[in-house]
């Protein structure tokens, strides 16, 4: 029966408006992603722009999601929302439109955790992301690895001491004078260019780590930041930078995805399980995939969300509040939005 249920989801925990209709687990009938350009002048998201555009673009980036699912609003069958964590001001918008909808419906409501939900996006590429994995969960807040033995069941085996790898990207982009977000940029930038030739720190990453070092899987950026802002003030004195910026980019595309892929590869051996996901907009590195494929060799799987499922989007709000739904798990009227949500379901170590 629940193959056939026909679920909304609703994001806007950040800078993307976005509204998917999804049947059962796999069926996306209409998905609509608005990004929200007007932040790229600030070099970084504007919370109280970023609310203001959701309250704006919403409604018709529903319309657009039914319209192209042709299916009506009160064809529905459950309204699933991003209840957190997020920007407040930017969720609160979301929230507010799916109370009133579910309420408007009489139809079930569900809050969804954002990360959560970057977990699942990859599902709805490949049926076979299914647990049990490793996960390594990359975005612009965030940056979790994770033992995934069963859905709803999650492990946290390391997670960053400071910046995420995300805004680590966009942070580096800025120093470079590359616009905002910074990853793409920083990986259009790096194509063809010699990551080998500035060489930067991989903190945290030494080979005496065993696995009851609290460093084996725990990771951190900020200092990789400070050392790359430091060559490139260097560079910049000795009027040099310009022509270095490709090699600066690659470098710290490099240094980021080691990092990255180390820490995933130790969970892969701990674990013994080859089958790893990715999730969360630094999952669209072309780098990263291409690092942790040929790292995991012959008998490992990747399973990485296209780039449109890898960055913010109501489609993997709409899957994961499906599975929330299933175990039973509806918000009433009285849902608020947390811009700290905590993981649901998330134990310490293996
Ligand atoms: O998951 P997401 O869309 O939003 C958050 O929930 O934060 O992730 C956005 C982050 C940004 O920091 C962006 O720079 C990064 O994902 N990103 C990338 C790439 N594409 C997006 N980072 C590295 N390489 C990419 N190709
Ligand atoms: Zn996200």
């Amino acid at each position: 029966m629940d193959r056939d249920l026909l679920v909304l989801g609703v994001e806007t925990s950040c800078d993307e408006t976005s509204v998917a209709v999804l049947r059962g687990t796999s069926q996306l009938l209409g998905h609509v992603v608005v990004s929200q350009d007007a932040h790229r002048v600030w070099g970084g998201v504007v919370p109280e722009l970023a609310a203001r555009a959701h309250l704006r673009m919403l409604d018709q980036a529903v319309k657009a999601a039914l319209a192209e699912a042709g299916v009506r609003l009160d064809g529905i069958d459950v309204v699933g929302v991003t209840a957190g964590p997020g920007l407040i001001g930017a969720l609160l918008v979301g929230v507010a439109w799916a109370k009133a909808a579910a309420w408007a419906l009489g139809k079930p409501l569900v809050g969804v955790h954002h990360m959560e939900a970057h977990l699942f996006a990859a599902s709805l590429d490949d049926a076979r992301a299914e647990p049990p994995f490793v996960a390594l969960l990359v975005s612009g807040g965030h940056t979790l690895l994770l033992w995934v033995p069963a859905w709803g069941d999650y492990r946290l085996l390391g997670a960053t001491r400071d910046d995420a790898a995300g805004e680590a990207y966009d942070k580096a982009a800025k120093i470079l004078g590359l616009p905002y977000p910074g990853g793409p940029a920083i990986q259009r930038a790096a194509a063809e260019a010699d990551p080998t030739r500035h060489p930067l720190p991989r903190p945290l990453v030494s080979r005496s780590h065993t696995p009851v070092d609290p460093e084996f899987y725990a990771m951190s950026f900020s200092g990789l930041k400070t050392a790359f802002r430091t060559r490139v003030h260097e560079l910049q004195r000795a009027g040099s930078l310009e022509a270095e910026v490709p090699h600066l980019a690659a470098a710290f595309q490099h240094a980021t995805t080691d990092v990255l892929a180390t820490k995933t590869l130790r969970a892969v051996e701990q674990t013994g399980c080859r089958r790893v996901v990715l999730g969360g907009g630094v999952a669209s590195s072309a780098a990263l995939r291409a690092e942790i494929v040929r790292r995991l060799g012959a008998g490992g799987e990747l399973f990485a969300p296209s780039p449109r499922l890898s960055t913010d989007n109501g489609a993997m709000i709409a899957r994961t509040a499906l599975f929330r739904y299933t175990r039973g798990e509806t918000a009433g009227l009285e849902l608020n939005a947390r811009a700290d949500l905590p993981f649901p379901n998330l134990h310490r170590g293996d």
